[in-house]
C-alpha cells in the first residue's frame, strides 16, 4: 500500500448475517408470515417439509429436527441409554457442547488428541483413549468425532477403531454439515449426527435449532419420542424419560428458505477461504483441506508462530476487522472439565492450537476488495 494512501479502518462485520438476509429479500418474509397465518407454531407443516428436504439434501434415511445442536447429541446419546459408567471419546479442542452432553448424561468424557494439520480427531489417539477409558473401570461406548471449523473428520480411521472396539460414532456436524467425505455429505456417517442452526452457522436459522440424521429406523424413533418428553402412542403416553426438544415451526420455515441458496453459499465460502490461502499461505499456517475432503468453512482460521497471535489480534482490531480465537482453552483445561480424564501421554496439540489459531472474518457475502484489505492487513502486521 502507498504509504500516503488513507487506511479503511471501518468496521466490518465477522460475519455478515444481514447480508444474507438481503439476499433472501422477501422469501424469508413471506415463509414466516405463512406459519403466522396458519398459526401451527410447534410441529407445523414446515417442520415436516424441512426434515425431508434436510434428509434428501446429506442423503440420510431420517432427519429429525429440534431444539439445537447440544440437544441433537445429548437426544442420541439419551437414545443409546448412555450413562454412569460409560465413557465418550471426543475432542479436547472443540466446543464445550460436544463433551457437555455425555457429563449430562452421567457419563464420563474421556478427552483425545487432535491432527496438527485438521484440528480434526486422531483416530489413533482415539484408540489410546479407549483403552485409558478401560483402565480407569469405565466402559467405552462411543466416539464423537467433531467436524471442526467445517472441515469433515476422517472418518474412515475413526469408524475402524469404533468397529474394532465395539462402539457407535456420533458425528458432531455443528459446524460442518453440508461438507461432505470422499464423495459423501456429512450427516451419512457413522450411528448418527449432529448439526446445529444457530444463526452463525453455515447453515443457520434466527434463533437456535438443530437436527439428527441416521439411518436406523428404530433410532429415529426413540429419538423422536424423547424430544417429545418420551411419548409412546400419544403425548400423554410417557414410556421413557424425554425433553422438550423440538424446533419451532417459524424456525422450520425460515430454513427451508435459507437450504434453498445453501449449495450456492457453499460454493461461495470455498471460493473465499481459497482466496485467503493464496494471500496468506507464505505468512502464516493456512487451513489445510486433504484430498477428498470439503469444509463449509464455519471458520477460517490461521495458525501463527508462538507469541504472534495477540499482537497481530490488537492490529487487526485497531483496522476495523475482527478476529476471533476458537478455542482459547481446550476443554481438559476448562474448570467444568479438567476432572475428566485425558488420554495417556496428554494433549500437547490441543494445547498448542489453543495458543496458536485466530479466525478471520468469514461468511458467504465477504466480497474480494473487502477480503483483501483483511489479507493486506494480516500481511503488514506479520512483516512488523
Ligand atoms: C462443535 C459444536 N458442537 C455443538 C454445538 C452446539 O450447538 P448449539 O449451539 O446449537 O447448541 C456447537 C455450536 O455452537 C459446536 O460448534
Amino acid at each position: 500500500m502507498n504509504q500516503h494512501t488513507k487506511l479503511d479502518t471501518a468496521p466490518i462485520p465477522f460475519i455478515d448475517i444481514a447480508a444474507q438476509r438481503r439476499r433472501l429479500g422477501k422469501s424469508v418474509d413471506d415463509a414466516v408470515a405463512r406459519v403466522l397465518a396458519h398459526c401451527q407454531f410447534v410441529m407445523g407443516p414446515e417442520v415436516r417439509e424441512l426434515e425431508a428436504k434436510l434428509a434428501e439434501f446429506c442423503g440420510a434415511k431420517h432427519a429429525i429436527s429440534c431444539a439445537s445442536g447440544t440437544d441433537a447429541l445429548l437426544l442420541v446419546l439419551m437414545a443409546k441409554n448412555i450413562g454412569s459408567g460409560d465413557a465418550v471419546i471426543c475432542p479436547s479442542f472443540t466446543f464445550c457442547a460436544t463433551a457437555e452432553v455425555v457429563a449430562l448424561t452421567g457419563a464420563t468424557p474421556v478427552f483425545a488428541e487432535v491432527d496438527e494439520a485438521t484440528f480434526n480427531l486422531n483416530a489413533e489417539s482415539a484408540r489410546k483413549a479407549v483403552a485409558t477409558a478401560r483402565k480407569l473401570g469405565l466402559k467405552p461406548k462411543a466416539i464423537i468425532p467433531v467436524d471442526l471449523f467445517g472441515l469433515a473428520a476422517d472418518f474412515d480411521p475413526i469408524l475402524k477403531v469404533a468397529t474394532d472396539e465395539g462402539l457407535f460414532v456420533l458425528d458432531d456436524a455443528a459446524q460442518g454439515f453440508g461438507a461432505t467425505y470422499k464423495g459423501k455429505s456429512l450427516g451419512t456417517f457413522g450411528l448418527a449426527t449432529a448439526t446445529s442452526f444457530f444463526p452463525a452457522k453455515p447453515l443457520g436459522c434466527y434463533g437456535d435449532g438443530g437436527a439428527i440424521f441416521t439411518d436406523d429406523d428404530a433410532l429415529a424413533d426413540t429419538i423422536k419420542s424423547l424430544r417429545v418428553h418420551g411419548h409412546g402412542s400419544d403425548k400423554y403416553d410417557n414410556v421413557r424419560i424425554g425433553m422438550t426438544g423440538r424446533l419451532d415451526t417459524i424456525q422450520a420455515a425460515v430454513l427451508i428458505e435459507k437450504l434453498k441458496i445453501f449449495p450456492d453459499e457453499i460454493e461461495a465460502r470455498d471460493r473465499i477461504a481459497r482466496r485467503y490461502s493464496d494471500g496468506l499461505r507464505d505468512v502464516a499456517t493456512v487451513p489445510e483441506v486433504p484430498a477428498g475432503f470439503t469444509s463449509v468453512w464455519a471458520q477460517y482460521t490461521i495458525r501463527l508462530a508462538p507469541g504472534r497471535r495477540d499482537a497481530l489480534a490488537n492490529t487487526l482490531k485497531a483496522e476495523g476487522i475482527p478476529t476471533a480465537i476458537y478455542y482459547p482453552i481446550p476443554l481438559h483445561k476448562q474448570v467444568a472439565y479438567r476432572g475428566f480424564p485425558s488420554v495417556e501421554g496428554g494433549l500437547a496439540v490441543s494445547e498448542r492450537l489453543s495458543a496458536e489459531v485466530l479466525s478471520l472474518p468469514m461468511h458467504a457475502y465477504l466480497d474480494p476488495a473487502t477480503q483483501d484489505r483483511v489479507i493486506d492487513a494480516v500481511r503488514r502486521a506479520l512483516a512488523r
